[in-house]
């Protein structure tokens, strides 16, 4: 039965039972796709970066560190993170699976979440490689709105929300990203190129890797997404 265009509420409960990962440039849809991939399965998205920026706008010892790193285009170093990801995988709600989006961003981060599964007992995880053209890549970031209540995503050229400046859902505020500026992106990208891209090669040999292509509709996008996942259901 082809479930796709049913009501959430009407779907029968599928089970994910594994870590999900979302792989690929700033601006790729990562966390678009993520975002409705956990509400399908009802398992927790877990965003490093919405992490980290819930520490920096609470002022926190680890946002303190993390927020000029952030500011430009850098990545937090892999101590900061791994402990924050580890604690937060270790509760309940983790326990039927999860969706990574942003992490893991170095081969060390890659490496360490590996280990952290086996030591729980999960499956080996599935990764979703967003390929896309990195010129498509600006215009997608300068363009991105976000709502300070809910988080929803939008784009003013290519999802713009009904009403200027507010969100569809809930009326919130909607605001842009400070690394989303046009001078962030250029050393954003090239961070992803030196530190997260070999991550392609690394789950590429273990097997684990689908790749979307991202440069499509964000419901064509989701699509092959689900079709990844469904595919790989089964699998160890
Ligand atoms: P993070 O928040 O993870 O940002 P990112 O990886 O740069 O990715 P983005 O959130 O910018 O893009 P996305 O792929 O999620 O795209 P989205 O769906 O929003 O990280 C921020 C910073 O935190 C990092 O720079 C680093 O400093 C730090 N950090 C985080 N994790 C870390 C880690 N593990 N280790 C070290 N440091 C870490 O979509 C973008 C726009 O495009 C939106 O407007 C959307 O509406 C639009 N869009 C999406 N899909 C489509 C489509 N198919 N067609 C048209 N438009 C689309």
């Amino acid at each position: 039965m082809d479930t796709s265009r049913m009501a959430p509420e009407k779907r029968p409960q599928e089970e994910l039972n594994r870590a999900l990962i979302f792989l690929g440039p700033p601006g790729a849809g990562k966390g678009t796709q993520a975002k409705e991939l956990a509400a399908r399965y009802r398992v927790p998205h877990l965003s490093t970066g919405d992490m980290l920026r819930e520490h920096v706008s609470k002022g926190t010892a680890l946002g303190k560190e993390a927020k000029p790193i952030m500011e430009r285009g850098d990545l937090v170093p892999d101590s900061l993170v791994l402990k924050m990801v580890a604690e937060r995988i270790e509760r309940p709600d983790c326990s039927h699976g999860f969706v990574f989006d942003g992490f893991p961003r170095t081969v060390a981060q890659a490496q360490y979440l590996g280990e952290m599964l086996k030591q729980h007992g999960h499956r080996r995880p599935l990764v979703i490689h967003l390929v896309i053209d990195p010129s498509l890549l600006l215009r997608r970031l300068t363009g991105r709105r976000t709502c300070k209540a809910c988080g929803e995503i939008y784009n003013v050229y290519e999802r713009p929300p009904k009403v200027e400046g507010r969100c569809d859902n809930d009326g919130g505020e909607l605001v842009q990203r400070p690394d989303d500026r046009e001078e962030v992106v250029a050393p954003r990208l090239q961070a992803y190129e030196k530190q997260t891209a070999p991550l392609v090669a690394y789950y590429r040999r273990l097997g684990l890797l689908h790749d979307v292509d991202a440069a499509k509709s964000v419901e064509e996008v989701g699509r092959q997404v689900l079709q990844s996942v469904q595919s790989k259901r089964g699998a160890r």
